[in-house]
């Protein structure tokens, strides 16, 4: 391989799916990811179940990334793993495998930041802008919620985050209550598509500067949905498009709030959303259309960087690599690491 091509290796378990990804430089040649299922029946994910089905499934996904990518072992020049935050379990599985390859190669290890790499997946070169330093970043997943400004590769500055729970948290809490399977946020999207999502009125929780709030609006859904049933048992079965349309609102409309506010803050009109929430249709909708009216320019990843990926860990892993920040092979988790 070329020096000034760098061939990494990337790896991300840390939550429920297990996934490979093989780059050169900021192009990835292979991004896969095996979702577990199994969690989908105990309404979340479980960690013991976690943890064992990445056991089962890392050199199979990691064997693929390889063949599908025609890359072959010799020609890696460093292997990028999430080291945190994440499941104890979960990240000691892809950290344990990545270690003892790194190893037997002889090539540099590359802890990677999970929330980090959300953001970094802005600068994957797949053809769309990439957003210039610094901008904006809402990233918005199953266990965070944080508004950013990045002001390069490696320093990011959190301007607010949430108090309570997390927005992909509130979605899948809101899904649990009307019965849908984990996880519940895909759901409400496909069924909000049919439903009026000004038909059910929820009051947006006001939270000073730009921290955000779920656990109030969860409760007010939680009520609101209680009170309707005990009026009508089958209130939720013939509403369902209505209500998931009116709970992704808020949501979307708590978020854009809190979006605007920040670029006035700072300036910042580059602005761009990140992490599993951001697969969203409507806030994706909303992030466009307030930011022609806004004059931002908007930066939204393509659907297969939203969801946990390994892609977004290879191009993190990319920069880290340019500036030689490896890591020892005495590395453990870091199962609370911000970014
Ligand atoms: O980033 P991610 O894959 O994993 C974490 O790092 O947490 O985010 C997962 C979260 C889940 O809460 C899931 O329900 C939510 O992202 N999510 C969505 C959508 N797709 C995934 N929430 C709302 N609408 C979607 N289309
Ligand atoms: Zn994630």
């Amino acid at each position: 391989m070329n020096s000034s091509k760098i061939c990494l290796l990337a790896i991300e378990s840390s939550c429920d799916d297990t996934a490979a990804a093989i780059s050169i430089n900021n192009h990835i040649l292979c991004n896969l990811v095996y979702n577990q299922e199994i969690h989908s029946k105990y309404g979340g994910v479980v960690p013991e179940l976690a943890s064992r089905a990445h056991q089962s499934k890392i050199v199979p996904v990691v064997a693929a990334a390889l063949e599908q990518s025609g890359i072959t072992k010799n020609l890696l020049n460093g292997i990028a793993v999430t080291t945190g935050p994440g499941l104890q379990g979960s990240l000691l599985v892809g950290l344990s495998f990545a270690k003892s390859m790194a190893q037997i190669l002889d090539i540099p290890l590359i802890a990677v930041n999970h929330m980090q790499a959300h953001v970094l997946a802005h600068l994957i070169d797949d053809g769309s802008p990439i957003p210039p330093f610094p901008f904006l970043c809402l990233t918005v997943s199953g266990g965070h919620t944080q508004l950013l400004v990045v002001h390069s590769a490696s320093n990011m500055e959190v301007l607010g985050t949430t108090l309570d729970d997390a927005v992909g948290e509130a979605f899948d809490k809101s899904a649990k209550i009307l019965g849908l399977p984990y996880p519940g946020g895909p759901l409400i999207d496909q069924y909000a598509k049919l439903g009026n999502g000004a038909k059910y009125k929820f009051s947006i929780p006001q939270i000073e500067g730009l921290n955000f709030s779920f656990s109030g609006i969860k409760t007010q859904i939680l009520y609101f949905l209680q009170q309707n049933q005990m009026e009508d048992s089958a209130f939720i079965q013939k509403n369902l498009p209505d209500i998931c349309a009116s709970i992704q609102g808020i949501f979307v409309e708590i978020l854009m709030k809190k979006l605007i506010k920040a670029s006035k803050v700072t300036g910042i009109r580059h602005v761009a959303i990140s992490g599993g929430v951001s697969a969203n249709s409507h806030l994706r909708n909303e992030l466009q259309s307030t930011g022609k009216f806004m004059n931002w320019k908007t930066y939204i990843p393509a659907f297969e960087y939203c969801t946990d990926n390994a892609a977004m860990i290879a191009i993190t892993g990319y920069y880290k690599f340019l500036s030689s920040d490896f890591a020892t092979f005495d590395i453990t988790p870091n199962v609370s690491a911000s970014v």
